[in-house]
């Protein structure tokens, strides 16, 4: 093997760069091959880096050994070009390229390194396997998009850090092997070899830490911080994944939301030149439940949900009055232009919404002389003239109603609406709506485990107004939690936190825990809080999420460089894996595969 050392030069530019303005100078490019075209008495190769593409040419004229040491060259060699930057003869200008007016006349070539033939072509618009890229993601990161990704990422968190430094945040580390913190998924767990049978937790949040950071006295923290959890996968999550988390003593909702608002707006200018306005519209929870059927609702479109349980109380339809009389309700929605749906295009949709655990879907059609359903006899006119005047149809319009419990009604007509716009491209990609949410609950009921849960998480603190329903009516707390929404994805939650022992403690029995595991999980943090706790809030923003709507994405894999899959693999490493023997024995960790 003949090894290539890197030649006495340095490089002059990247490839991307030289422009009419470089003609006649010397340059020295380091980079790919990106294609190679053999004239016999001329070659041209696409040269490619990081920053994009250059036309270099070798021919027996400029430079006999260049010429014929460029025969040898094949797709990602990895090459040192030293040359004259020319204008390209007129008609030869290629307008697609940056660098399109002008070229190289190669006068040394060096070849760095050579190549296997990649499993698929350096480009934007492969159709090449998801898994295929990922297993070979070292090729992919060289696609112009995943650079691109990747460079919006780094400017993404540079304008955070340099924000937040202004701003007065400390930028603080917390420990990855740690104890558990709930965030309401599972804990990816690690053996102590020094305490066989004991096991640090990863993180899924620095929740206490950063807590514990206010006890401290650190005033104002911030940290760009992996979080791990153990988790089903979707394309908005990962196992592991980087939150911007904030946390600030002395602060109510308002400072933080002032703190996240300034972030977001300096953060997508500087990254992607985009100005957004100030301050973010906030809905309660009770309100885009009601509008929306969803706390993190999508506003970019219309099609809010509408109410009609009072005007078919009175109907003979008794899907709608049975519901009605054991506290349920009846809700619908406008679909405009979809009177022409098939029977079997809403019998689709009736499979869709029972998805959402609704029991079926009843719909109208509306005609220019009224409505048009199999229903329609169980309905008075007046009753059909009173559904027309509050939803406002459109002749062309479907109405579609779901009675049910106030939860699957959300549910079912809120996903309902949301794949409709969809499919009946009602949605704005240009749009971008910020939006907050706040006055959540502080308990949901976790109908299987037959107990409170927390909403947000046991360390928000409940809305002050609502303390005395903590013994009374647990469900009707609202919390002083909060999330960010950008176009129906959940990009932020956060808090007023519980600074008081005792009130901290008598959540943690609301959430039906024992004296005993109080102390177990969460005694050092109530033991912390009795030192001088400030009134504190704070934040976390998916800062993977966040990029992703930067980038442009579909998926998170798009903006982190190494990605798990669905099923929680590296493919580039093949991980999890086994381990040796020796490695378990330390560890004293036996495995036992047969049980599951
Ligand atoms: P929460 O659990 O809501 O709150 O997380 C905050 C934000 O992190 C993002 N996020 C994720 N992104 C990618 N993959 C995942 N698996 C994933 N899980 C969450 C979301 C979410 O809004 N400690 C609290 C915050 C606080 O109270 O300050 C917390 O972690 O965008
Ligand atoms: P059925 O009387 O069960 O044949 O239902 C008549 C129509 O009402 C069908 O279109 C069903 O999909 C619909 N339907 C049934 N249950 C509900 C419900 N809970 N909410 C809305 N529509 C329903």
């Amino acid at each position: 093997m003949e090894l290539t050392l890197l030649p006495k030069r340095k490089r002059t530019h990247y490839c991307g760069e030289p422009g009419l303005e470089d003609v006649g100078k010397e340059v020295v490019l380091m980079g790919w091959v990106h294609r190679r075209r053999d004239h016999g008495g001329l070659i041209f190769i696409d040269l490619r880096d990081r920053t994009g593409i250059i036309q270099v040419v070798f021919s027996e004229d400029i430079d006999p050994e260049a010429h014929k040491l460029a025969h040898r060259l094949r797709s990602e060699y990895v090459v040192c070009v030293v040359g004259k930057l020319r204008r390209r003869p007129e008609g030869t200008e290629n307008p697609n390229i940056p660098t399109g007016e002008v070229e190289v006349e190669g006068h040394e070539l060096y070849i760095l390194n050579t190549s296997q033939t990649p499993p698929f072509p350096i480009e934007d618009e492969v159709n090449v396997a998801e898994e295929v890229k990922l297993k070979y993601r070292y090729l992919d990161i060289r696609r112009p998009r995943m650079f691109r990704n990747l460079l919006i990422r780094h400017k993404a968190a540079l304008s955070v850090r340099k924000y937040m430094d202004e701003q007065g945040f400390l930028e603080i580390e917390t420990p990855v092997l740690t104890k558990s913190t709930p965030e309401g998924a599972r804990d990816f767990l690690i053996p102590s070899r020094l305490h066989p049978g004991k096991f640090y937790a990863m993180p899924q949040s620095p929740q206490l830490f950063k807590q514990m950071l206010m006890i401290a006295g650190i005033d104002k923290y911030f940290q760009i911080v992996k979080c791990y959890r153990d988790e089903d996968l979707r394309a908005d999550r990962q196992p592991e994944f980087t939150q911007i988390d904030i946390e600030m003593s002395f602060a109510d909702r308002d400072d933080v939301f002032a703190v996240v608002e300034g972030l977001l707006e300096r953060m997508f200018k500087e990254t992607i030149g985009v100005e957004i306005e100030t301050p973010f519209p906030r809905y309660t929870y009770q309100e885009v439940m009601d509008r929306f059927g969803s706390d993190k609702p999508d506003t970019r479109f219309g099609m809010e949900l509408c109410d009609v349980s009072d005007i078919v109380a009175d109907s003979e339809f008794r899907v709608f009055t049975e519901v009605l009389k054991k506290g349920g309700q009846v809700k619908g929605l406008v679909a405009p232009g979809c009177a022409k749906l098939s029977r079997s295009q809403i019998e689709e949709l009736t499979e869709f919404v029972k998805i959402f655990k609704a029991k079926g879907l009843a719909w109208m059609r509306v005609t220019p002389d009224g409505v048009d359903s199999p229903i329609k006899k169980f309905f008075p006119e007046g009753t059909i003239n009173a559904l027309l005047e509050r939803m406002k149809p459109n002749p062309g319009d479907m109405l579609f109603f779901i009675a049910d419990q106030p939860k699957i009604v959300a549910d079912a007509l809120g996903n309902l609406r949301l794949r409709l716009g969809r499919e009946l491209g009602l949605i704005d990609e240009n749009r971008l709506d910020f939006l907050w949410v706040v006055d959540f609950p502080l308990f949901q009921w976790n109908e299987e485990e037959n107990r409170w849960e927390s909403e947000h998480h046991p360390f928000t603190a409940p809305n002050y107004e609502d303390l005395h329903l903590l013994d009374e009516d647990p469900g009707k707390v609202r919390s002083q939690s909060y999330d960010l929404v950008i176009n129906g994805m959940e990009i932020g939650s956060g808090s007023v936190r519980i600074h008081d022992t005792e009130l901290q403690r008598k959540i943690f029995r609301i959430l039906n825990l024992s004296e005993e595991e109080i102390q177990l999980r969460f005694g050092f943090f109530l033991e912390a809080l009795k030192y001088g706790a400030p009134p504190h809030a704070g934040i976390a923003l998916g800062f993977d999420r966040l990029v992703m709507i930067m980038a442009g994405g579909q998926s998170l894999r798009d903006v982190i460089p190494f990605p798990k899959t669905q099923r929680g693999i590296c493919l580039v490493t093949g991980a999890p894996s086994e381990v040796t023997e020796e490695q378990l024995k330390e560890l004293h960790i036996k495995v036992d595969l047969e049980e599951k």
